[in-house]
């Protein structure tokens, strides 16, 4: 570790991105595979992280509140022109354009898993699929394929920006995800970090949200 280096991301925040990488590749590959558990299973821990990640975005580190981050359309546009110029400000945190893609992530990962709880074919019964009309069950369906399309070309937009950033813009973004730790290029204040037992009071709350969406303890 380099002495200029400052902390950054948080462990929490950095458990739950490198969780949702794996749940939500490990469900969208499992969903035509037989037996379709393993789909339910990467499915269940997505939902979890990604509550869990809205929990954390009101509760958790300054830098991982939405209202730290989200600062709507316009700073947005701004900040995408100035990359097509090659420039980028440094942002301790995410940048606004960075915030539009966390929101559009989070939200479509937590409306796939819901319409994959009323989804139904040969293998797998959502838990919900029996409590709509055939009809509405197969809107459901469609759906859910749909939204996780929808996640996965967002998925690979973020990829493709990362790698710009580190390609094009000589900019890692990758090793603080990994490390929490970043290289300032300007000063910034240290934001100030949540401690681990909010994080895991978080944690149960998504993990009790979600298992009653599952109906782990509701049937
Ligand atoms: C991150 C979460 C999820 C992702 C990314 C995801 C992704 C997908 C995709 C891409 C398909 C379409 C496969 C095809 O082409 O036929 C699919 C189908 C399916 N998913 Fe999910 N899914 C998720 C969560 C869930 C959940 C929570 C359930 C139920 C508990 C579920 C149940 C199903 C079922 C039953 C199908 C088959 C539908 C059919 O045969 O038409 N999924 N899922
Ligand atoms: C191998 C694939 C991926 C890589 C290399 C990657 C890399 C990164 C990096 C470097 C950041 C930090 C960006 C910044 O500094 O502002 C980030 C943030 C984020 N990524 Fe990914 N990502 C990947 C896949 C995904 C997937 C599959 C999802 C969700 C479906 C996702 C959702 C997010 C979210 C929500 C954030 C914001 C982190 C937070 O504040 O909690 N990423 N990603």
């Amino acid at each position: 570790m380099s002495t200029a280096e400052k902390r950054i991301w948080d462990l929490p925040v950095r458990i739950t991105h490198w969780g949702l990488v794996i749940s939500f590749f490990g469900a969208f590959f499992t969903a035509e595979l037989n037996p379709m558990i393993i789909h339910y299973w990467f499915a269940f821990i997505a939902l979890t992280l990604a509550i869990f990640r809205v929990i954390w975005g009101l509760i958790g580190s300054e830098n991982a509140r939405f209202v730290n981050f989200v600062r709507g359309y316009q700073p947005a546009r701004a900040y995408f022109t100035e990359l097509l110029k090659f420039r980028h400000k440094e942002y301790w945190g995410h940048n606004p354009l960075g915030a539009l893609m966390v929101i559009s992530a989070i939200s479509l990962m937590i409306l796939t898993v819901v319409f994959g709880l009323f989804a139904r074919n040969r293998d797998l019964t959502g838990p919900w699929a029996d409590s709509v009309s055939p009809t509405v069950e197969k809107l459901l369906n469609e759906g859910h394929s749909f939204l996780a399309s929808v996640l996965m070309t967002i998925v690979v937009a973020h990829i493709a920006a990362i790698l710009f950033y580190r390609f094009v813009l000589h900019d890692n973004l990758i090793k603080p995800m990994v490390t929490g730790m970043r290289e300032p290029q300007e000063p910034h204040p240290t934001p100030k970090f949540a401690p681990l037992w909010l994080a895991a009071f978080g944690l149960a709350i998504s993990i009790a949200i979600t298992g009653a969406l599952f109906r782990f303890w509701l049937l």
